[in-house]
């Protein structure tokens, strides 16, 4: 966010609205009253959404040769979940207001009055509780810490005992280690090598909050990253300086961004070390937006010996061990919401606050809008269309917009991060200046100047 006066509070509040107001974001269900933890993405969300998806696996998948792409079933045999540990141990700790039932985070409770509580046990939280004197949001005592499993259940087809017993997936990556033999059987993969997968993961937050950052229902992007264990930490300094590649593609400023080497007693319990990449989210500050973990080998071995299926790795001389692995963790809302805070611009224009998104070219819902001067006369509105089919062509995210003046126009397509407004005019038709003939004006959506462009060399000037 740059030139702007207002508390970061207020910023976030404005992006929230300007998501509603224009189609990016909207409450999950919420013609009856919401679903709380869910939002669904509205038409130019979806765009702005599956752009930076693209732009990952680009980047990720089909720019490496050593990283090869899969996408598993959400639902996945419950044996998953026992061998990954998460049945065992993906706890949050839960606290209940004594009165009313309401629950919440006790980390949460402690953090908002400014007590660390990352990796407390729970007589450590609720000791804490006592000594802070926290007190519920409406100002009740509250209940002992416990621990409160996050994976949703369910249960498959019409079997009503245990082993119908089925959880929606908390992460991707186990989709990934129960498919590295086959990946490994199929493709035949140098090691080092990763597998990526883009999918939808669940978790039964218990407080779910701050617009897309805690939700219970997200996407994650994920690399399992298989490496010697003598390798890890050269392949974990490679794979780190990816990551930070990634962010500046994704145009978040260097400043916004931290690291964050999570301590040893509030590591996930597969982990031997993790760093954070933080994003200095207004109104909130730094807080996670991917994960970078050491896993070890932790997952296959279990999956090994739960399965009793090889999850080993022959070399070409035979040597044979199970490999150990990174995991760079990204949340698609997480980021998807760091673009949009660094994006979020107010200038001043004709003495009016401009906002609008400065979205970078190849992640804009739209790159380029195209308006007839005057939707009134058809020789325009029918040149106009012929640009219009030819940018779509080319870049497929391209907008038709004949409604209002040009002015309001150019605001509209400004708001949603819109980098070029295209205007076929009298001149492009030659009525004007013959040697201005097939040449409309192009304004910049940034410095809002406007320049004469040949329609010939458009798709060049909007890459
Ligand atoms: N497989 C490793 C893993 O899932 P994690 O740190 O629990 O690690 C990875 O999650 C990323 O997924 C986080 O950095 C965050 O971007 C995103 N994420 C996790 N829980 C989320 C939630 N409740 N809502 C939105 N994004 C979430």
């Amino acid at each position: 966010m740059k030139n702007n006066t207002d508390t970061k509070d207020s910023v976030m509040e404005k992006i929230v609205a300007l998501c509603k107001r224009r189609g990016f974001v909207f409450q999950g269900s919420e013609i009856y009253g919401g679903l709380k933890g869910t939002w669904d993405l509205g038409p130019l969300g979806v765009a702005l959404n599956n752009n930076l998806k693209r732009e990952w696996w680009k980047m990720f998948v089909d720019n490496r040769e050593d990283v090869y792409g899969l996408d598993a079933a959400i639902l996945m045999n419950g044996k998953v979940w026992e061998a990954s540990g998460h049945v065992a141990g993906f706890f949050d700790p839960l606290v209940e207001d004594t009165e009313t039932g309401e629950r919440f985070r006790a980390d949460h409770l402690l953090k908002d009055v400014g007590v660390e509580a990352d990796g407390m046990s729970l007589e450590e939280l609720d000791a804490a509780i006592l000594e802070h004197k926290v007190m519920s949001p409406k100002g009740n005592t509250l209940s002992p810490a416990r621990q409160f499993n996050m994976m949703f259940e369910s249960r498959i087809g019409a079997t009503a005992g245990p082993e119908g017993k089925v959880y929606l997936r908390p992460e991707t990556a186990q989709g990934i280690f129960v498919n590295f033999k086959n990946v490994v059987d199929t493709m035949s993969p140098k090691i080092p090598f990763g597998i990526a997968q883009i999918g939808k993961a669940f978790r039964n937050e218990i407080a779910p909050r701050e617009f897309l950052f805690r939700v219970r229902e997200f996407e994650q992007m994920e690399i399992e990253y298989f490496v010697k264990e003598a390798d890890w930490e050269t392949e974990f300094e490679k794979l780190r300086a990816d990551i930070v590649a990634w962010h500046e593609h994704l145009g978040l400023s260097a400043e916004n961004i931290r690291e964050y080497e999570v301590p040893e007693n509030d590591l996930a319990h597969y982990s031997k070390r993790t760093i954070d990449f933080e994003y200095n989210y207004p109104g909130k500050g730094f807080d996670e937006l991917a994960g970078f973990a050491y896993r070890t080998d932790h997952d296959l071995k279990n999956h090994m010996e739960a399965s009793g299926k090889s999850m080993e790795y022959i070399e070409s001389d035979g040597t044979r061990f199970v490999p150990h692995v990174l995991e760079p963790s990204f949340g698609v809302g997480r980021a998807l919401t760091a673009v949009l805070c660094e994006a979020y611009t107010e200038d001043e224009m004709n003495g009016e606050v401009r906002p609008y998104l400065k979205l970078p070219n190849h992640l804009a819902p739209f790159r380029v809008a195209v308006s007839p001067l005057l939707k009134n006369k058809p020789e325009l509105v029918e040149k106009a269309r012929m640009v219009f089919k030819a940018l779509q062509a080319e870049f497929g995210n391209v907008a038709y917009d004949e409604n209002g003046n040009i002015g309001k126009r150019y605001r509209r397509q400004d708001e949603i991060g819109t980098p070029y407004c295209v205007v076929v005019d009298f001149e492009t038709l030659g009525q004007e200046a013959p040697d201005l003939i097939d040449t409309v004006t192009v304004r910049n959506r940034d410095t809002s100047e406007q320049e004469r462009i040949s329609i010939a060399n458009l798709v060049n000037y909007c890459q």
